[in-house]
């Protein structure tokens, strides 16, 4: 178990700076705990205009390029920020990102990345997402490519395409083209999918989005689709915000698979059809630690009752459950799928309970045990082959047993010899990379299931795609004189509906290509050869075979960008799976040259973005521009410069507390004067928490950033029968208007209490809301005795019990009320010498599905009932700020007190 803060974040207070030091206040509340719930959309503001959304998207032989587009519009009198997000596969390579303003290109460039990027995927979802400044009545044009090679899953290509332009568009259009030399055996176009969960509904006939035109021929086909404001509006007032989805697959007759060659490059596509399935030795080997409990072991039995039911009568299996200690359901060996064991079994799995720790190592051995029984059954082996899978699903980190990652790889290693182990990292909290390099070294690979209400249809799909092996140990080899820079091309297993590709270089001048094939099938050797006449594959950019034009572009160059993609992605699952530092070094060395040559933004190079707005605001031509890397995030450790990351506090601070860990929550907000932000609002209880920014004088060295605290708060309620009553919060008085109004003094004790609502003024210092039970709110009035020339008297806001506050609440610190957050710390990280701030740790916030970096540092914090002290923080990065909040600042700004 890692360690881990589940933290139902209940309160939540707001601060505002008071000093030249950095501190925070925070306060001491009663936790209780609350459901998680989603975010709740927030108060809207006039947005900037997306007056144009364009994605195109062209597939040429599974390869994907695709581009997204958008323009907008500033149509309000002020200079607004433009956001441009997209949401792409995490599989993907960013090729290329334009914004084009005032007739004026920027072209972000792909730079070296010092450390390698981690990538959290939400999904297998990346976000890509850059804001720029539009001056009033400018237009700015955002364009993002990538591309990536799908992979066939379970007899088919998906390929999902985004479609989030944050409000209806005028102009939206998707356009897609598909090309396959051999043939499309199916294209179907999914009803618009706007959650990322896998659901259960029968693949029958189901509809495209309304408005979606589809052509097709032989070979190609064109997929379009322009939804109508009004259509878009029927869909979501919003706007759009799903993805677009085509399945497809491609006609193969030849046995040897399609081979095409352009410009030097070759890629093989192999996947033979109408094999015979070859019988399975599947150990499911199943985590029932205590972290399993309750969700987790649901949806684990519930995935393996089906699984088993999905067993061939010709497979073995067995089932092998492990905490501290491991027990094996049938000892000694596997046994044959008949149909009372299959019902043993699933009784067997209907009786687990998960309780103590994490014993990987024992459970690997024993599943090995089962794989490879010593020597005296094996002889049997040779006529009735089955093909020996482990699958391994976990939630944690080994916690007993063996648990250094090293020892355990070498003993699986050494115990599993030819079968393959397929590892299911269940949830953020399972050691994914062990899983990962434990597949790399035993013939198999490692998946994500992500803790959601379908991780059983999530386990059950991953099983369905190694449910039916074909081959074993395929060898693919083209001769040796005639091509190289051959990416990997022995594979352990082929998998009905899966696809095996390889790509290479070809020398010059060659006419006939030859490939040979060598395999297991259920009962032999097999071994293949065949030639291939370049003629009919040799391309110029001229197009014989095809007869449709639209996906062409690209055509001479995408089997030389496919092998660069391909060959990157081995590179750096070799440096995964490499021990020694200096090969590690060499492997990402490479990776990293490649990237840079074909414009990859990879886990090893990142993109820096010039934005026209600080192209503009840079003093003088000469200067270098200044940079900021656009936030490929998915949590990915955002790369800012030197100047975003300097020890620059704007204010106002906010801190959330985060009451299991003793630790809190940080982040700072860059307020501009005389803002009104609406911090809370629940629609069902009608409250209202607004609070009112003033400026203050920049700090010395840094006159451009604005200093802002609050000076006035109004709290507003509903309360029922009686009207509503406003609570007017400034330096000097609290005024409470209902049916009458008081006033009190701050200097002064005092309480009112009117239509239910008590304000309880205690001298100079603080004031008490209670709107109602359950609801109760702190204001501190703070005064300096002698304040320096920064030292602005202010006021902060604290939510000292939200219960009553309904699942709905919104706001800056609204959202926060119900949210079920939690921080995992990371320990390995790299750029520890990049930061001024102490860095005591770093850590992964995780909220829903949005993931980011945060890290650990010590901050002077200022409680109501203690002086100030200082407290640990988890602070988020400026550059994830609007992540968290879910929305742009703007988004949080109402009009008027
Ligand atoms: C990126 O797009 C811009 C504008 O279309 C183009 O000028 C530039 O050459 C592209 N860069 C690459 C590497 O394709
Ligand atoms: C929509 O955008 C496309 C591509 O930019 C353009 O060709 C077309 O003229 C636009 N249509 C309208 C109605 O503005
Ligand atoms: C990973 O390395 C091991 C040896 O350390 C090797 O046996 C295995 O084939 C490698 N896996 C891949 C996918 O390269
Ligand atoms: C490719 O096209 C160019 C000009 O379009 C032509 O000169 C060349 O011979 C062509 N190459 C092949 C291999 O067809
Ligand atoms: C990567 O490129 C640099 C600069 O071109 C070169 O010095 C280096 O040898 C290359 N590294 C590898 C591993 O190819």
């Amino acid at each position: 178990m890692s360690f881990r803060v589940r933290c139902f974040l209940v309160f939540l207070t707001f601060y505002v700076q008071g000093g030249l030091s950095r501190d925070y206040e925070a306060n001491l509340g009663a936790n209780n705990l609350l459901q998680r719930i989603k975010r709740q959309s927030k108060p809207s503001k006039p947005v900037l205009k997306v007056t144009d959304y364009h994605v195109r998207c062209s597939v040429v032989s599974r390869y994907a390029v695709t581009t997204v587009q958008s323009s907008v519009w500033n149509q309000l009198p002020v200079t607004k920020e433009a956001a441009f997000e997209v949401d792409l596969p995490s599989s993907a390579f960013i090729s290329n990102f334009t914004i084009t303003s005032n007739g004026k290109v920027y072209v972000a460039q792909v730079k070296e990345r010092a450390a390698a990027r981690k990538i959290y995927d939400a999904r297998e979802i990346e976000k890509f997402r850059v804001a720029v400044s539009v001056p009033s009545g400018a237009r700015m044009l955002f364009s993002l490519s990538y591309e990536e090679l799908l992979p066939r899953r379970l007899g088919r290509y998906e390929l999902s395409l985004g479609l989030r332009p944050g409000q209806p568009v005028q102009n939206l259009t998707l356009d897609v083209s598909i090309t396959e030399r051999t043939g499309i055996s199916f294209i179907k176009v999914l009803p618009l999918k706007a959650s990322r969960l896998l659901s259960n509904t029968a693949q029958g006939d189901v509809d495209a989005p309304a408005s979606t035109h589809v052509e097709r021929s032989a070979t190609c086909a064109r997929v379009r689709y322009s939804p109508t404001l009004q259509q878009q509006n029927s869909i979501s007032s919003k706007g759009l915000n799903a993805d677009f989805i085509i399945q497809y697959d491609v006609e193969l007759r030849d046995l040897m698979g399609e081979i095409q060659v352009y410009d030097g490059y070759f890629v093989h596509y192999f996947a033979p059809r109408g094999l015979p399935v070859v019988p399975k030795d599947v150990i499911f080997v199943i985590d029932v630690s205590g972290s399993m409990i309750g969700t987790k072991i649901k949806q684990t039995k519930q995935a393996m009752s089906t699984i088993l039911g999905d067993l061939r009568e010709g497979d073995h299996f067995n089932i092998i459950t492990f905490s501290d200690k491991v027990h094996t359901w049938r000892k000694g060996r596997t046994v044959r799928a008949t149909r009372q064991n299959v019902r043993d079994a699933k009784d067997f799995v209907r009786r687990i309970i998960a309780e103590g720790w994490t014993n990987i190592n024992a459970a690997l051995l024993s599943a090995a045990q089962l794989v490879n029984p010593s020597s005296s059954t094996s002889s049997k082996l040779g006529s009735f082959r089955r093909v020996p899978l482990v699958i391994f699903l976990t939630d944690g980190e080994a916690t007993i047993g063996v648990t250094a990652g090293d020892t355990i790889l070498n003993n699986a290693k050494k115990a599993l010899g030819s079968a393959s182990l397929f590892g299911l990292a269940f949830g953020d909290d399972a050691d994914f990379l062990l899983l990962k390099r434990l597949a790399l070294d035993n013939r198999g690979l490692a998946r994500m299931v992500y803790e959601d209400a379908d991780a059983a249809l999530q386990l059950k799909g991953f099983y369905d795609e190694v449910a039916s092996p074909l081959l074993s140990d395929i060898q693919l080899s083209y001769l040796d004189d005639q091509a190289y820079d051959i990416t990997r091309s022995l594979f352990p297993n082929y998998f009905q509906g899966s696809e095996l590709v390889v790509a290479g270089k070809v020398k010059p001048g060659v006419k006939d290509f030859k490939v040979s094939m060598s395999a297991i099938d259920s009962k032999k050797h097999v071994k293949l050869e065949n030639d291939v006449l370049l003629s009919h594959s040799n391309g110029n950019g001229t197009a014989d075979s095809f007869d449709c034009s639209a996906g062409l572009e690209g055509i001479s160059s995408f089997v030389h960008r496919l092998w660069a993609y391909f060959t990157i992605k081995e590179l750096l699952l070799a440096k995964l799976n490499a021990t020694d530092p200096a090969m590690q070094r060499l492997l990402a060395d490479k990776a990293t040259n490649l990237s840079l040559k074909y414009n990859f933004v990879t886990p090893v190079t990142s993109l820096v973005v010039v934005k026209p707005d600080e192209d503009e605001a840079s003093p003088s031509p000469t200067t270098p521009k200044p940079t900021t890397a656009a936030a490929i995030t998915t949590t990915v450790t955002t790369t800012t410069t030197a100047k975003t990351s300097a020890a620059i506090d704007g204010d106002p601070h906010f801190v959330v507390q985060l009451p299991k860990l003793h630790q809190n929550l940080c982040f700072t907000v860059d307020g501009r004067a005389d803002d009104v932000l609406r911090l809370l609002e629940d629609p069902e209880r009608g409250i209202i928490v607004d609070g009112h920014l003033m400026g203050a004088p920049s700090k010395h060295g840094v006159e451009d950033r604005s200093r802002t605290y609050f000076d006035q708060l109004t709290i507003s309620s509903a309360t029922g029968g009686s009207g509503d009553i406003t609570i007017t919060l400034s330096l000097d008085a609290v005024v409470v208007e209902g049916e009458g109004q008081d006033v009190l003094p701050i200097n002064q004790q005092g309480s009112v209490r009117r239509q239910g609502v008590t304000v309880t003024v205690d001298n100079h210092r603080s004031c008490w809301i209670e709107l109602a039970k359950d609801v109760r709110f702190l204001v501190l009035f703070h005064h300096y005795k002698h304040p320096s020339y920064l030292q602005m008297a202010h006021l902060g806001f604290y939510i000292t019990d939200g219960r009553g506050l309904t699942a709905s609440t919104q706001g800056l610190l609204g959202q926060f009320q119900h949210a079920d957050m939690s921080v995992t710390a990371v320990r390995d990280y790299l750029d520890r010498g990049a930061h001024k701030e102490a860095i005591s740790a770093r850590g992964i916030l995780r909220w829903g599905s949005e993931h980011m970096p945060v890290t650990l540092q010590d901050k002077t914090l200022k409680d109501t009932v203690r002086k100030r002290h200082t407290g640990k923080c988890w602070v988020v990065p400026k550059a994830e700020l609007e992540r968290l909040l879910g929305h742009p600042y703007e988004s949080y700004v109402v009009d008027r007190v």
